[in-house]
């Protein structure tokens, strides 16, 4: 008798029950491993799969997370080639992709991006149909409607990250500024992920308290305190960063995970990530921008309703332009 039978007595008949909160994250880059291991460190999923096209690389990076195991609340860690180490996933990260190169705008990564999608998006679907999918690739905004398309899965269960990050960097300059944590700092950016994305100055507030009723010349070059740079500071510290070290990477993940957290927890957050936005703002293409939308396990469920002011609304509608001027010329 092998020593595992003379140890263990198996007690149960029949199959296990199995994975009850399955993560896939695709794509095993920078951003890819940085929202891995947030999602694991927040104990998130039982069984957590990886894929990649690079084997050894995926191969390596699944044995070094393995070997955490000893550290961590995820039962199972697996990664293959093959989209079947993915079924019956309940969030599945898309971050798989070309990587924005120093100087280059995240428009013009997107014809790359598509064919890598074309291949990677019908597997997803094939092997989790009831999956929540969350598009971080970049052009992220194009790439989600991309998703979208080519997965014919309902619009709530095809989210972009969006400006969660933007949010998020933007939330950690006004704690600087007002020696402040971020999470005591509010204020949205929606939009355009990147160098189009709108500040919407009116929302910002600590403890209730609008800074713009304080400062009514706020984001405007009148400012004397000068707002309107820390969201240029928002903008330009993507492109800082990569400069710096090559690419971005822990913030991403850490946010991935933030708003992984909140679907497979049914948490009802309200979250600044893309979706669907023809018929709000006065958007008529059919294009995805960030808003604020509630995250839950069954996807995007709400969007909350803002109170835009006529030039953050124009601003939202150039975006929408802009972007269907690029997803009119691509072939899905
Ligand atoms: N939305 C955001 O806020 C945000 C922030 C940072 C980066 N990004 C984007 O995330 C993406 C990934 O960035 P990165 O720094 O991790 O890049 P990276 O080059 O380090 O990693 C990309 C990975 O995708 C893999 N890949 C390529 N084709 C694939 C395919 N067909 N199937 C599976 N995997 C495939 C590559 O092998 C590589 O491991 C980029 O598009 C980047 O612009 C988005």
């Amino acid at each position: 008798m092998a020593t595992k039978e003379k140890l263990i007595h198996h007690v149960m008949d029949g199959e296990p029950v199995g994975s009850r909160t399955k993560v896939t994250v695709v794509g095993v880059g920078m951003v890819g491993m940085a929202s891995a291991v947030s999602i694991l460190l927040k104990g998130l999923c039982d069984e957590l799969a990886l894929v990649d096209v690079m084997e050894d690389k995926l191969k390596g990076e699944v044995m070094d997370l393995q070997h955490g195991s000893l550290f961590l609340n995820t039962h199972k860690i697996v990664g293959g080639k093959d989209y079947s180490v993915t079924a019956g996933s309940r969030v599945v990260v898309v971050t798989a992709g070309a990587r924005q190169q120093e100087g280059e705008s995240r428009l013009n990564l997107v014809q790359r991006n598509v064919g890598i999608f074309k291949f990677i998006i019908p597997q997803i679907v094939k092997h989790s149909p009831n999956c929540i999918m969350l598009v971080v690739s970049n052009p992220v905004d194009i790439l989600t409607y991309v998703a979208w398309k080519l997965s014919g899965l309902p619009r709530h269960r095809v989210i972009g990250s969006g400006t969660n990050l933007d949010s998020g960097r933007f939330r950690h300059l006004m704690g600087e500024k007002l020696k402040l944590h971020p999470s005591s700092c509010h204020g949205w950016i929606v939009g355009e992920h990147g160098d189009s994305s709108v500040p919407v100055w009116s929302g910002v507030n600590v403890a209730g308290v609008s800074l713009m009723a304080l400062n009514p010349d706020m984001g405007t070059d009148k400012d004397k305190d000068n707002w309107k740079h820390v969201h240029k500071e928002v903008v330009e510290s993507a492109y800082e960063v990569i400069k710096l070290k090559g690419y971005t990477s822990w913030a991403i993940g850490m946010s991935v995970a933030d708003l992984v957290e909140s679907m497979v927890r049914n948490l009802h957050k309200v979250h600044p990530v893309s979706t669907l936005v023809k018929g709000m703002h006065g958007v008529t293409e059919e294009v995805f921008l960030s808003v604020p939308c509630v995250l839950g396990n069954s996807g995007l469920t709400d969007v909350v309703k803002m109170t835009l002011k006529p030039d953050e609304e124009a601003q939202l509608k150039k975006s929408a332009e802009t972007l269907w001027g690029v997803q009119k010329e691509l072939t899905l």
